[in-house]
């Protein structure tokens, strides 16, 4: 039977030179994939109590929306500056060029709530560790981070595990 990783295709040199793309689109596109992807990313938590899943844009949308519904609670997205129409909260991190702000609503999330954060992959971790730090502003507490894909040579899953975090994802690649 295929595994998970069976169904991400690699693109050499994109977006640049040496960089090997883990590109998640041929995986959403199988129904068999897209399934097993969302099966296995909800197993760690039967049984478990979670109030919110939280997506970060853009690929953790596709992902956490498919688990909320499975777990019948409520999507809060986590957007790039400028996107979010109500109050929100930034929080700024760093790119392998440059910096970036992602934002949530001031109100999505209320204190004491149990968040599951969701993405499609965890490489240097600064993405998720933004995102992380902006849910516990509102005074949200994390019960995990959920990825399809790890590539831990980039130090993301210690990253997020030096704060404490839990970390499932269900594939690595080595390397870049
Ligand atoms: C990619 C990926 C993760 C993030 C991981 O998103 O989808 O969100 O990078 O990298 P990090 O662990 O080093 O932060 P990207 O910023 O390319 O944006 P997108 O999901 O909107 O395409
Ligand atoms: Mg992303």
């Amino acid at each position: 039977m295929k595994k998970v990783e069976d169904y991400i295709r690699t693109i050499v040199d994109f977006p640049h030179e040496g960089i090997m793309f883990r590109d998640v689109t041929t995986l959403f596109a199988d129904p068999r994939g897209f399934r097993m992807a969302i099966d296995q990313m909800l197993h760690p938590y039967a049984g478990v109590e979670i109030d919110k899943v939280v997506g970060l844009e853009a690929r953790g949308f596709i992902l956490g929306g498919a688990i909320a519904h499975q777990l019948s609670v409520g999507f809060v997205p986590i957007r790039k500056k400028g996107k979010l129409p109500g109050t929100t909260i930034s929080q700024d991190y760093k790119l392998e060029y440059g910096e970036a702000i992602v934002e949530i609503h001031d109100d999505a999330i209320e204190a004491g709530e149990k968040v599951l954060v969701v993405d499609d992959l965890l490489a240097t971790g600064g993405t998720a560790e933004a995102g992380i730090k902006l849910l516990e502003r509102l005074g949200g507490e994390i019960v995990s981070t959920a990825f399809i894909i790890d590539l831990p040579d980039l130090g993301g899953r210690a990253r997020l595990e030096a704060m404490g975090m839990e970390v499932h994802a269900l594939c690595a690649f080595e390397g870049l």
